[in-house]
């Protein structure tokens, strides 16, 4: 079955989005565009709360979040149990953040990532596996206890 993968921005990183979507859909993904749908001013808790809450929920596996620097989206959408959001610059935080953090939502920082770069760093981050073993007692620590 083909994987639905949600992805979101704020005005920020519709650009990038839309170039992201366009990826995901060409890599043969059904693409869900949770918005925002403009380049006008958003405010980026309105776009990472409903995109995390499919996470949260296991409606899907993984999504992925724009903002302009990564972090109001990263902020929001890991105050969701069971998001681990990441913030990746780089092909090689986001396989650091598969491999060893099982990095469920993939946040880009839109002005300071190229087209080029965030396709390289959403193709790394799909395609790396959790490597488990040590790193999923430390996953499982994440969340706090008594939640
Ligand atoms: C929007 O100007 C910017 O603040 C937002 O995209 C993001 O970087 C917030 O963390």
């Amino acid at each position: 079955m083909t994987e639905r993968i949600p992805i979101a921005s704020d005005h920020a990183g519709f650009e990038l989005k839309e170039h992201l979507s366009k990826a995901l859909r060409e890599m043969g993904y059904d693409v869900d565009d949770i918005g925002t749908h403009s380049p006008a001013s958003t405010d980026y808790p309105d776009y990472a709360h409903p995109l995390a809450e499919k996470v949260e929920r296991g409606e899907v596996a993984r999504g992925v979040l724009l903002c302009g620097t990564g972090l109001g989206m990263s902020y929001a959408a890991n105050r969701h149990p069971g998001v681990r959001a990441a913030v990746a610059w780089s092909p090689e935080i986001a396989e650091l953040a598969r491999k060893h953090n099982d990095a469920n939502v993939l946040v880009l920082p839109a002005r300071f990532v190229s087209e080029e770069d965030g396709v390289r760093i959403l193709k790394t981050w799909l395609e790396t596996p959790f490597e488990g073993g040590r790193h999923q007692k430390r996953v499982d620590k994440i969340e706090p206890s008594g939640t």
